[in-house]
């Protein structure tokens, strides 16, 4: 295993290319399933996750190329349709498999991702959808597995939850309906850019859908699907990361390089009320440390809300940000891994029921800490970039399951953030 050095008081500049998205990433790789053409994606960004999205996939029988960002694929031999407990395990976004495997062979097993440090990460709402297009779906021995003798039939399927859309859920019905037969209707769709990236990646397959984006999405099935060429979107979290890094450690500013600020808008919108000043241009975005930085409330929401995966990142700002902020996820309220990690650098933080209260301290001191989980990880080295002193991080696997080489592009912005064994 390896461990993070993060050195305090960095004073970044410069420039950042953002990656490809990994949570477009994945669903479009699945979606691959539903073509025996060759499909080449690009902006793939080289995380653990999409890594093991490929090893699920050539378990499939799936041929797979990856050159740098690069991926080809030819699902022309499927010769399963199951994804083992073994992978499924190291990676939950692998449910998404279940909708093209249920397309392509009329027969899915995919093991129950279980749930994980963010809480409990049911797929019922999967399950509703896909059963709706008259799947068949048994859980035993901790799979589900879904079949279509007949192949699936279009319907109009409610896929609003609790905690409101599901993102992998819109995606797994939407994926399985681009080849039924009929007409289906998504109401309660989730409006993700990443739901919108995967529409127009299966759109260029051939695919009928219209409404991607909003809350119904309306698929027209088709009889088959080819292949295509295709760039993923900007990592619109990885931007966020980057920009929350600039506003509390920019000596002036930085500069973040090929994204999409159409997608930033809550996040910017929140940055800005805390006092950061941003420019945007084009594909390009800068932003500066607040002069008289603010503190702000925030409840996380599905797209176009604030983003869940952005909210470790805000408690790191708001931790050393002077006044009370108060942060609520309303998506997974367990989220909150990063707050003891962060109080043992001497934050002022307290959680209660799916809510942080966060009383600005003048800064943090380095010290040991445990990342849990991919964001929280995040939190702790934007943390250590501005503690006094130098921050431990160990199982930095967490972070590279979805930043891709986030030590080398802030050690090019200025940071001294060392990568180290583990022993
Ligand atoms: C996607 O996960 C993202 N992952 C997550 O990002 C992100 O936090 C999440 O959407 C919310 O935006 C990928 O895209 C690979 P959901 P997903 O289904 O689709 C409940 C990261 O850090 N729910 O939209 O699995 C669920 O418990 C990751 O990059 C049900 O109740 O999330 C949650 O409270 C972490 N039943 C809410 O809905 C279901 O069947 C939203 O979950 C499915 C979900």
């Amino acid at each position: 295993m390896e461990k993070f050095i993060v050195h305090g008081g960095a004073s970044l500049e410069g420039s950042v290319n953002i990656s490809g998205s990994k949570n477009a990433s994945l669903p479009i790789l699945a979606a691959t399933l539903l073509t025996s053409e060759q499909c080449v994606i690009r902006r793939v960004p080289d995380v653990s996750d999409t890594n093991y999205m490929l090893q699920i996939l050539q378990n499939l029988g799936a041929e797979v190329e990856r050159a740098s960002g690069t991926v080809v694929i030819k699902c022309e031999k499927i010769h399963r349709h199951d994804a083992p407990y073994e992978l499924v395990r190291k990676m939950r976004a692998s449910v998404c498999v279940m909708g093209p495997l249920l397309a392509r062979q009329n027969r899915a097993n995919v093991s129950l991702p279980g749930g994980c440090v963010i809480g409990d990460r049911p797929i019922d709402l999967h399950l509703r959808g896909l059963s709706g297009l008259g799947a068949q779906v048994t859980v035993e021995g901790g799979n589900v597995d879904l079949q279509a003798r007949f192949g699936l039939e279009g319907k109009t399927v409610d896929m609003m939850g609790k905690h409101g859309a599901t993102v992998l859920g819109t995606d797994n019905v939407m994926m399985a309906a681009v080849l039924a037969k009929g007409i289906t209707i998504i109401n309660g769709a989730a409006c993700e850019p990443e739901v919108v990236d995967l529409a127009d990646f299966l759109n260029s397959m051939g695919a009928k859908i219209s409404g991607a984006g909003t809350p119904r999405i309306e698929i027209v099935g088709v009889t088959e699907l080819g292949g295509v060429d295709h760039t993923v979107i900007p990592d619109r979290i990885e931007a966020g990361t980057f920009l929350v890094a600039g506003a509390m450690a920019a000596k002036n500013k930085i500069t973040l390089r090929r994204i999409r600020s159409d997608h930033l808008n809550s996040v910017l919108q929140v940055l800005e009320q805390c006092g950061s000043e941003i420019e945007i241009e084009g594909e390009t975005i800068t932003i500066g440390k607040a002069t008289s930085p603010q503190g702000a409330n925030i409840n996380t929401e599905p797209y176009p809300g604030f983003p869940t995966d952005m909210q470790a990142q805000m408690c790191s700002l708001f931790a050393i940000t002077p006044g009370i902020s108060v942060v609520k996820d309303t998506i997974f309220p367990q989220r909150f891994m990063h707050a003891s990690e962060l109080k043992r650098m001497g934050a002022d933080i307290q959680v209660d029921d799916g809510t942080a209260v966060i009383n600005g301290v003048e800064h943090l001191s380095g010290a040991p800490v445990m990342a849990s989980d991919l964001r929280a990880s995040a939190a702790l080295v934007l943390s250590g970039l501005t503690a006094s002193g130098k921050t431990e991080i160990t199982r930095v696997y967490h972070i590279d399951r979805g930043y891709e080489h986030i030590d080398d592009k802030l050690a090019a912005l200025g940071a001294q953030i060392d990568r180290v064994p583990d022993r």
